[in-house]
């Protein structure tokens, strides 16, 4: 904690260490003074070691701009040494920051901090819905900023379809919901999609991705991929939440299990994260950091992080923990294993030094020898671990949002605050309470208005106004659906479970550029169409999956999911037709403008199936059909 260092000068506008300070520092200074090169003996990484400072004494001294080394260096352009002198702006930042008596964001009394619900049981998902959108308005309200109004039934819809069951809705199930005049419509709905086996189907198949993502053959492998075992480790995912599972459970059932892949598809994750094909020590600390804890240590593995505050020996002290895990693709093995880890020579730095176990920031187990694995995951999945809950819910979070409440979502730091910090302490704390009911948070976090609230754009703010409504999750982001989520729509709306759209002929190739085209459908499928994993708001589909869509003769031959409903239902009118076109598709009934247009153009053509088909052709290839909006 930082309390204490900073004068009570400091305002509401002045420039705060960690949002201002802090990102210019490592812009511009942490290359050559930050974890790995410390010219002049000067770390700037964080506020003690500014206090300290380096050669010449304190880099920052509070109030006192002639006393602060920095400021001397910056204002005479001795600083940075090399490349463009700091602008005017960035100068009057460090100024402003020096004189105001250097406010982080730590000390800060308006940070909203308070969870605003008990920490030690848990409440009803309503009750937790609640006080998010007491969160998130609140700080609207501190910016000034209104937020979006709640969407209408039909965007609700087809949101809550795609993002808990990874599809669209059938036309049915979409007609039956938008006619549904109950009152807890919506409540019943998540209620529902959290019950159906499609919900662990979908967030199997996401921390799928997370673990290995399928656009590329893995670097980390020499190019192997094992696909089957891959997509494996996602159906034993999907049984765990259907399974309804805690989180620590299945956590613990990932990093502890023993033996051969084939009897337990969870193994391969180890395999995943290794080198060549074999577990290591560093490739399981790294990810187990990054995906179970919200912690980014990889850039501390070869040396000090150059930019955060994490030693090269926190990452290898973390590491001994699956330092006695051996094995490949098909097993892993733990034998009893030392209290310490020698740092290999592919770490550059410190090679050959013996690093102790230790929990990260935490407690150093006193056995000399023991089975590591079971230890670790005891301490990491402890209701009061610092880490796991919250990394947890920042995650869902960013599922549902495309930003964590804490961005990087795997870069929890106290240098890197959250924005919503009583928010995130009341995730953390609900998801623990709840002994990680997966569940339970996710049915919580769709029950809020602010999950509930539009996309659309609405027209009485300026571009600063919407930018702050969007960043203050006060509107609903606009999402890519993922490969899989588009597949299984389009799926749906042609009634073709085994629709394969790769290039009719082999010679294309894989549509990216990037590999050979592959012999399986859905892997090439999710390799063209793959989206910014880290932004799902970038709309990174271009040209050749637009083509795709286009010009595929699959998708222009009509749809065996049209030709069934027509067989069934003999006198339906070009209008009642065309709505079910549109509710196949875009999950919600065309309005009169949309529906005379295409009735028209059916009843001008001279095959009324054939014209439906282009119809249907023509919704799957609005850019509203490949959204989560
Ligand atoms: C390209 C490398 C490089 C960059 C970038 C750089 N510095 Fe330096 N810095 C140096 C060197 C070299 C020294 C002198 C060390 C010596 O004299 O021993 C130094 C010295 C300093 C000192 C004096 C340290 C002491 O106690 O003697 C301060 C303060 C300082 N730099 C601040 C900054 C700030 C602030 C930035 C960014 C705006 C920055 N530096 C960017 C290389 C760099
Ligand atoms: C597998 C080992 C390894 C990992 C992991 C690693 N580095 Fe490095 N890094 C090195 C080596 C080796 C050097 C070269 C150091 C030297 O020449 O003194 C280096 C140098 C650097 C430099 C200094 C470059 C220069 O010479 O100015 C920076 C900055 C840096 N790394 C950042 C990072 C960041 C950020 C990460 C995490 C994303 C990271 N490194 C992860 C091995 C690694």
């Amino acid at each position: 904690m930082l309390v204490g260092v900073a004068s009570s000068a400091a305002s509401a506008n002045d420039p705060i260490l960690e949002h201002d300070v802090l990102p210019l520092l490592q812009k511009r200074c942490m290359g050559c003074h930050g974890g790995l090169i410390q010219k002049g003996k000067l770390d700037l990484r964080t506020l003690p070691s500014m206090l300290k400072g380096g050669k010449s004494g304190p880099a920052v001294v509070a109030g006192k701009l002639d006393d602060s080394e920095l400021w001397q260096q910056v204002i005479d352009n001795d600083m940075p040494s090399e490349g463009e002198p700091l602008s005017a702006d960035e100068k009057q930042l460090l100024r402003k920051w020096i004189e105001s008596g250097l406010p982080t964001w730590t000390q800060r009394k308006d940070k909203r901090d308070n969870p605003l619900l008990p920490a030690d049981k848990k409440h009803e998902p309503a009750r937790v819905a609640q006080a998010i959108d007491q969160h998130i308005d609140a700080a609207l309200k501190a910016a000034n900023v209104k937020p979006a109004p709640v969407a209408d039934d039909a965007e609700f819809l087809r949101r809550v379809y795609l993002d808990l069951t990874g599809r669209v809705p059938t036309p049915q199930q979409a007609a039956s919901f938008l006619d549904d005049q109950s009152p807890g419509k919506r409540a019943k709905l998540i209620d529902t999609l959290l019950a159906s086996p499609q919900f662990g189907e979908q967030f199997g198949r996401t921390w799928r991705e997370w673990i290995a993502p399928p656009e590329l053959p893995s670097d980390m492998n020499s190019g192997r991929q094992p696909i089957e075992q891959t997509r494996a480790l996602g159906k034993w995912f999907a049984k765990q939440f259907n399974d309804n599972h805690t989180w620590d459970r299945i956590v613990r059932d990932v990093l502890t299990a023993n033996g051969e892949l084939k009897n337990n598809p969870q193994l391969i994750y180890f395999g995943l994260v290794g080198q060549n094909a074999q577990v290591t020590a560093e490739g399981s600390a790294r990810t187990v950091a990054s995906l179970f804890m919200g912690v980014q240590l990889q850039c501390a593995q070869c040396h000090d992080d150059p930019y955060r505050d994490w030693a090269q020996h926190e990452f290898w002290a973390l590491a001994a923990f699956f330092g006695g895990t051996r094995g490949d693709f098909k097993k892993v093995e733990e034998k009893p294993g030392e209290s310490q880890i020698v740092i290999p020579k592919s770490a550059f730095r410190n090679a050959g030094t013996k690093v102790q176990i230790s929990f990260l920031r935490g407690p150093t187990p006193k056995d000399k020898k023991a089975t590591w694995r079971p230890r670790f995951v005891d301490w990491l999945t402890a209701n009061d671990n610092p880490y796991f809950a919250k990394a947890f819910s920042n995650r869902a979070w960013f599922y549902f949002f495309s930003r964590g409440i804490v961005n990087p979502i795997d870069d929890f730091r106290e240098l890197n605050p959250p924005s919503h910090p009583g928010l995130i302490a009341l995730l953390g704390n609900e998801f623990a309470a709840s002994g990680h009911d997966v569940k339970h948070l996710i049915r919580a976090i769709c029950n809020s208005k602010t999950y509930q609230r539009t996309s659309a754009v609405t027209h009485d703010l300026n571009d600063q106004q919407r930018a702050a409504q969007t960043a203050l999750f006060g509107r609903a982001p606009v999402r890519v659906m993922s490969p899989d989520m588009l597949f299984d729509s389009l799926k749906l709306a042609f009634g073709d479970p085994k629709l394969d759209l790769r290039s009719i002929d082999p010679k294309d190739g894989n549509t990216n550029g990037e590999s050979a085209a592959v012999g399986d459908v859905v892997l090439q499928f999710q390799r063209d169409f793959c989206i910014n994993e880290e932004d799902t708001t970038d709309f990174t589909h271009g040209i050749p999956q637009m083509l795709t869509l286009m010009n595929h003769p699959r998708l222009q031959a009509g749809s065996k999911a049209l030709d069934e409903h027509l067989k069934q239902q003999k006198d339906l009118t070009p209008p009642q037709v065309v709505e079910w076109l549109y509710l196949a598709t875009l999950s919600r009934r065309p309005s009169d403008e949309e529906s005379a247009e295409a009735v028209d153009y059916v009843k001008n053509a001279s095959d009324a199936i054939d014209a439906y088909k282009d119809v249907l052709w023509m919704l799957v290839n609005r850019s509203e059909f490949m959204l989560i909006r």
